[in-house]
């Protein structure tokens, strides 16, 4: 049995986001699977990485790369078999790397064999699982999600003559979470991923489960109930498992989902997220404060997980009109690079390729409170293709080496489920983890070292954090505290050295110990601490009493 600090693993992870499809080949027909990803463990052992995120890997018609299941319990022939499965979480456990799955919670596909029961007739004993209307008038003034392609959150279904609704694509029907049996059909689900040994479930777009009238049917009393439900059930039977809510929401609503301890483990910051982009271009910590400011305490027993990308659009449904054009202008000047309300890009290009900028908002992922969120590709600074559809620009996949498909398959490349990114720059005869392995000062190494220091201290996974006020704006610092552990973390926003006095007279007797070189600094006086950082440069100091 774990401790009941081992439950609270979560808190210490440092987490790496990935699509089995993306990853590795192992048998040569063009799409990424378990074997294959088994095969790249020992690389994401070595990146320092301690848990995995899978996107949905179930079988199904992928018109959302996955988020339309059609069967919850099996995996996608083209991804392995379930013995695969199980075979590469047993080879991950045996590394001490933990592995989240997916419970996509809110909808099916339409393929799903409830929806096609319930389609099939009025008096189908399934018809209750899905949300049905004879007009699609009921829930007025709902948001519509994926703006670019549906018109309506109402789809009308040709079989039995009536509407139903979603949330996002048509071709996911929502389930019906006032139904009872859909509750235990995927409690069902659930029980059986935990019984095979996953450690923990992201699910799917939470704040959408149930519907009401004269509402905007989003985070209601009644899903917070649902969640509630999950939760002890599973504190009953599979303590040390974890959920991750994904709620993208203003911060005060998303601790709703946090509840009293009693709902979600974790649940992704999504505001913080391009606030930390926005910050970076307007060479101002504005943005960044203001939002950690007015972002809720949350229960001891959770955490928020924080990101810079991942496999969706960087979404912009949590900023004002004013800041989303200016992230707009700024990031997205080409019209393919948008969607819905959203950037299409991968971190590195967005950045320009601009080392200095990807090490800086790298820094802040791994020294702010959360647990860290890691995109497949984003360690070595791979690109993407905004000219791919949908958000598949940034699912191409993964960069290896630089020979035949970037090692990532030897298929013909006419055959990958994607092309490679193979443009001069982020092309993987560029930008492979095998020439970034061999050279030390690769984004790769940097990438390395950093998660390395950060697992060494607790204070950044556990402790709390006080933002000190210099006079240049330009400038982020922080201190993290967790009992004697104490860091100093100093952030040049900007592209022009700065200057910078901190206030750290709380901090007196105090050497500040740089920690990638472990170089000490001037002890603190009474003076202001002066410090000068280049451009995008950042500091973390360990601060050792004397
Ligand atoms: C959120 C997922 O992150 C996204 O990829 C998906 O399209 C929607 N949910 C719908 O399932």
């Amino acid at each position: 049995m774990l401790s009941q600090d081992e439950n609270l693993w979560y808190k210490d992870a440092v987490i790496y986001q990935l699509h089995v499809r993306t990853f590795c080949d192992s048998n040569g027909d063009g799409v990424g699977d378990f074997r294959g990803l088994t095969s790249k463990l020992d690389y994401l052992q070595e990146l320092g990485i301690n848990a995995i995120w899978l996107l949905p890997f179930f079988p199904s018609p992928l018109r959302d790369d996955g988020y339309d299941i059609a069967d919850y319990t099996s995996v996608h022939p083209a991804y392995g078999s379930l013995q695969d499965f199980k075979d590469f979480l047993a080879a991950a456990h045996s590394r001490r790397l933990r592995v989240i799955t997916e419970m996509v919670v809110n909808h099916t596909s339409d393929q799903h064999p409830w929806f096609q029961e319930a389609r099939s007739s009025r008096e189908n004993p399934k018809r209750d699982w899905y949300v049905w209307s004879d007009t699609d008038s009921r829930y007025q003034g709902v948001r519509i999600i994926f703006i670019d392609t549906e018109m309506s959150n109402w789809a009308w279904d040709p079989v039995s003559k009536s509407y139903y609704w979603h949330r996002f694509f048509s071709h996911q029907p929502d389930l019906n979470y006032d139904n009872p049996a859909v509750r235990e059909a995927i409690w069902e689900v659930m029980k059986f991923w935990l019984d095979i040994g996953v450690d923990g479930f992201r699910l799917d777009a939470v704040p959408y489960l149930i519907e009401r009238d004269g509402t905007s049917c989003e985070n209601l009393p009644e899903t917070h109930e649902v969640i509630r439900d999950f939760r002890k059930r599973i504190d009953l039977a599979y303590a040390g498992k974890m959920l991750l809510a994904e709620a993208n929401q203003r911060p005060a609503d998303v601790r709703s989902y946090f509840g009293n301890g009693d709902e979600f483990h974790m649940a992704f910051h999504f505001p913080l997220m391009p606030r930390m982009f926005l910050a970076v271009k307007l060479e101002d910590r504005k943005p960044i404060i203001e939002i950690l400011e007015q972002t809720p305490q949350i229960p001891d027993t959770c955490q928020w997980c924080i990101f810079l990308r991942n496999h969706d659009e960087l979404t912009l449904e949590t900023v004002t009109d004013i800041e989303r054009d200016y992230m707009y202008d700024e990031y997205a000047v080409d019209k393919a690079m948008r969607i819905n309300l959203g950037i299409r890009r991968r971190l590195a290009p967005m950045m320009e390729n601009d080392r200095r900028r990807v090490e800086l908002l790298t820094g802040l992922l791994l020294s702010m409170p959360g647990t860290p969120i890691i995109y497949y590709g984003d360690e070595i600074g791979m690109g993407d293709n905004v000219y791919l559809g949908d958000r598949n620009g940034v699912r191409t996949p993964m960069q290896w080496n630089g020979g035949w498909n970037a090692g990532f398959s030897s298929a013909d490349p006419e055959r990958l489920y994607s092309p490679l990114i193979s443009n001069p720059v982020y092309g993987y005869q560029a930008i492979n983890v095998d020439s970034q392995t061999r050279s030390a000062h690769s984004l790769l190494s940097w990438t390395k070292s950093v998660i390395q220091t950060r697992n060494a201290f607790r204070v950044f996974s556990r402790g709390s954090i006080e933002f000190l006020n210099p006079s240049n704006h330009r400038v982020l610092a922080y201190v993290r505290c967790l009992g004697e552990e104490k860091v100093l973390v100093v952030n040049n926003l900007s592209s022009s050295a700065q200057a910078v006095e901190l206030n750290l007279q709380s901090y007196k007797k105090h050497i500040p110990i740089e920690m990638f070189g472990r170089n000490l600094f001037p002890r603190v006086g009474d003076l202001p601490y002066l410090l000068t950082l280049g451009p995008y440069q950042f500091y973390w100091f360990r601060l050792r009493r004397i």
